[in-house]
């Protein structure tokens, strides 16, 4: 891959979504999304608005058309699927539950325990795992992360405790990877980076990048069939510039509320909040 974010360097490269998508997976994570109902992050704007594309679909086809199809394909597979937070790191993130340290010397095999966890008192525990915790010898001993060991060192280390499953089991059990922004992709960033040449750490600043290396400049997604708003709302929450328009004024309100109040400021949903009261007050006045 080219070597820094040279406009332009990907003009003619071919996306990513031509030559591959792990199709099955990503129908399991969006039936998933489907199946929350209300817990959808635009539904409570119009359910009855049923040809919604799931946001998970979206940003999918998005990377997909972003990201450059190199001579690796097994790589950019990787690549992308640590993006969409299919990895096993990401469904560490995802779980609902972080196993203790405990838990984890009590399944895993590790060489040197130390290399990861601080014990005391020392001395009490063998140097290796895995360990019977019912061993009387071991009482009142306590382990503890090290405090060296980053979140990418303990989301590896757990994500060898994750059950054998398929991929919709887990998905199953797992939250969306939307319910998990703000902490699922901390791990991905050095390995995208090394992969696309780029200089990322987060969504928008990728999606820049590979807008500049493609186009010039930040992405454009434009739909004009924008129904419930979905395919802008989660361009937009990429970090694309979007343009949106539908023939439907009832799909074009949907739309302006996706973007002004599920995706609004804090401040605008106050004053929001206070114009549709002082809205009530006036009609009940009358
Ligand atoms: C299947 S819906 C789009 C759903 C949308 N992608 C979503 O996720 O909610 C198709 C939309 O196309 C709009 N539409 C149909 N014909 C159109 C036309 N000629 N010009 C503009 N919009 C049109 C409809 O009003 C409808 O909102």
């Amino acid at each position: 891959m080219s070597q820094g974010v040279i406009p332009l360097s990907l003009k003619d490269a071919p996306a990513l979504i031509e030559r591959l998508l792990p199709v099955q997976k990503l129908s399991a994570e969006a039936y998933k999304e489907q199946m929350a109902v209300q817990g959808k992050t635009l539904t409570a704007l119009g359910s009855y608005w049923k040809g919604r594309k799931p946001l998970i679909l979206n940003k999918a086809c998005i990377l997909g058309c972003l990201l450059p199809a190199t001579d690796s394909p097994a790589h950019d597979l990787a690549i992308f699927e640590k993006l969409m937070a299919m990895d096993d790191e990401s469904f560490v993130a995802r779980g609902r539950y972080r196993p203790k340290p405990r838990e984890i010397l009590a399944k895993l095999s590790i060489a040197h325990m130390t290399d990861y966890f601080t014990v005391e008192p020392e001395g009490v525990l063998p140097a290796a795992a895995p360990l019977d915790w019912s061993d009387p010898t071991y009482e009142g001993v306590k382990v503890a992360w090290r405090s060296d060991v980053n979140e990418m060192g303990r989301r590896r280390l757990e994500a060898q405790m994750l059950p054998r499953a398929t991929y919709r089991e887990r998905v199953d059990q797992a939250q969306r990877p939307e319910e998990v922004s703000n902490s699922v992709d901390v791990h991905i960033w050095d390995a995208v980076n090394a992969h696309l040449g780029t200089s990322a750490q987060s969504f928008g600043e990728l999606v820049e990048q590979l807008g500049i290396m493609r186009f010039g400049h930040r992405p454009r997604v434009a739909d004009t069939f924008c129904g419930s708003g979905q395919i802008p709302f989660e361009a937009a929450r990429l970090g694309c510039d979007v343009y949106a328009s539908d023939l439907n004024p009832v799909a074009c309100m949907l739309t302006w509320g996706a973007f002004n109040i599920v995706g609004g400021s804090e401040r605008s949903r106050e004053t929001l909040a206070r114009d549709q009261q002082e809205l009530v007050r006036r009609v009940q006045a009358e």
